[in-house]
């Protein structure tokens, strides 16, 4: 499904909070649809299955683990995933298998499966295909989380890009 340059491909990072995995995997993901010099073909955010943390900053350790690799977090508010995001979205990238089946939960009619994927099936070392929570560890989890997310989101973009049609700009002569 090619996209013109006016309609963006929609794309959504889930978690349970919204405060650790997926604000990075959105800000990581960003990051490098920048760098790509692609931002006008992108509309990215991430959510929450859980109400918890509904208006908080993402969690300082991981903005601090962040940051270290010039990834901003600091205007993140986390928010609940809703039935519509369902709908609008193309693409929801879930970090583990409890996200994936809260998600499909919310999907009564199960119109939306389609669009929603283990966003570690994407890492070309997917380990049990989980990003691990990182909320109730050590700072190590945070690191362990980055990196994971790093090179996932680059081969998600890239895998991306190929499904669209699209190249990236930067570097490229006009
Ligand atoms: P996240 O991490 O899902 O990556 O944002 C968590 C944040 C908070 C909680 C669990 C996981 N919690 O239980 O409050």
């Amino acid at each position: 499904m090619p996209q013109t340059n006016h309609q963006p491909i929609r794309v959504l990072f889930v978690c349970l909070g919204n405060i650790c995995r997926s604000p990075l995997a959105e800000g990581v993901f960003r990051k490098l649809v920048d760098e790509a010099g692609l931002s006008a073909h992108f509309e990215i955010d991430s959510a929450g299955t859980g109400p918890w943390h509904v208006g908080e900053p993402a969690d300082r350790r991981m903005q601090r683990t962040a940051r270290r690799y010039g990834v901003d977090l600091s205007k993140h508010v986390a928010r609940q995933l809703s039935e519509k995001d369902l709908a609008y979205y193309d693409y929801i990238f879930v970090m583990d298998r409890e996200n994936l089946e809260d998600v499909l939960h919310l999907d009564h009619e199960g119109r939306f499966r389609d669009k929603v994927q283990l966003f570690r099936s994407f890492d070309p070392e997917p380990g049990n295909g989980e990003v691990p929570d990182p909320y109730y560890g050590g700072e190590r989890g945070f690191e362990t989380v980055y990196q994971i997310v790093e090179r996932t989101a680059r081969r998600l973009l890239q895998h991306l890009l190929a499904a669209h049609g699209l190249k990236e700009t930067v570097g490229l002569s006009r």
